[in-house]
């Protein structure tokens, strides 16, 4: 737990009193822990793995709010407020999650200040990055959205090669979908414009990116 950045501050006597009530469940790829407007209020915490926030509409779609990895948290906002899940989240490969529940929760936040202020910096870090994203689905059109999030990773994940360009895995089609609020089809047309412009190509699996590029 100590790792978790969530409870870095905390007493060896307040880690004891978590892990006590914390109960630890394993989670296949592909599988739902929770459904948007689901009546539940526990707090999760990736302990390995990850999992996707998102939105679904009936046909299927999706709208991916947030992908969360390890020592990252979710759940938080019905655990706040009591109300049903703003979103579903479901596991992009297996995992393992630590779950806690409200009160429990809500007692140590009670006792401890720097959980509260961890909480915080989180949330406020999800609020900037949906910001974000409404600002792209609102003003810029598909190709611009893509090449944002593409240029987005490369920021975080990206290598850079000899002759200068950011080198990132392959992002499929789909996830490019579902992180743009593009359809497929407006994604395969927006990728053919980018690399006939010369601003992405593809390579052995690799997406290459000239990092001079502005949106
Ligand atoms: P909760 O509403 O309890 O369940 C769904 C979870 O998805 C939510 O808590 C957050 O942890 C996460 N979530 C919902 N909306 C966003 C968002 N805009 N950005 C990041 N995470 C979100």
């Amino acid at each position: 737990l100590k790792e978790m950045p969530i409870f870095q501050n905390l007493s060896d006597e307040h880690l004891l009193l978590i892990s006590k009530g914390f109960s630890i469940n394993k989670v296949k790829e592909g599988k739902f822990i929770f459904y948007q407007s689901e009546e539940s209020t526990d707090l999760y915490i990736i302990l390995d793995g990850a999992v996707k926030a998102c939105l679904l509409d009936p046909e299927g779609k999706e709208l991916i709010l947030n992908i969360f990895k390890k020592g990252d948290f979710f759940g938080e906002l019905s655990l706040l407020d009591g109300k049903p899940r703003s979103a579903t989240v479901i596991a992009l490969k297996d995992s393992v999650v630590g779950i806690l529940k409200r009160e429990q929760f809500l007692t140590l936040l009670k006792n401890n200040p720097m959980i509260a202020i961890s909480l915080l910096s989180a949330l406020v870090e999800r609020i900037r990055m949906t910001d974000e994203m409404l600002g792209a689905m609102a003003f810029l059109d598909v190709s611009r959205r893509i090449l944002k999030y593409i240029l987005n990773i490369a920021q975080k994940e990206g290598e850079k090669t000899e002759e200068g360009y950011i080198k990132i895995n392959k992002i499929t089609h789909r996830e490019l979908a579902s992180c743009t609020g593009a359809s497929r089809e407006a994604v395969t047309k927006a990728l053919k414009i980018l690399k006939f412009k010369g601003i992405i190509f593809e390579k052995n699996g690799h997406f290459f990116i000239s990092p001079d590029i502005e949106i």
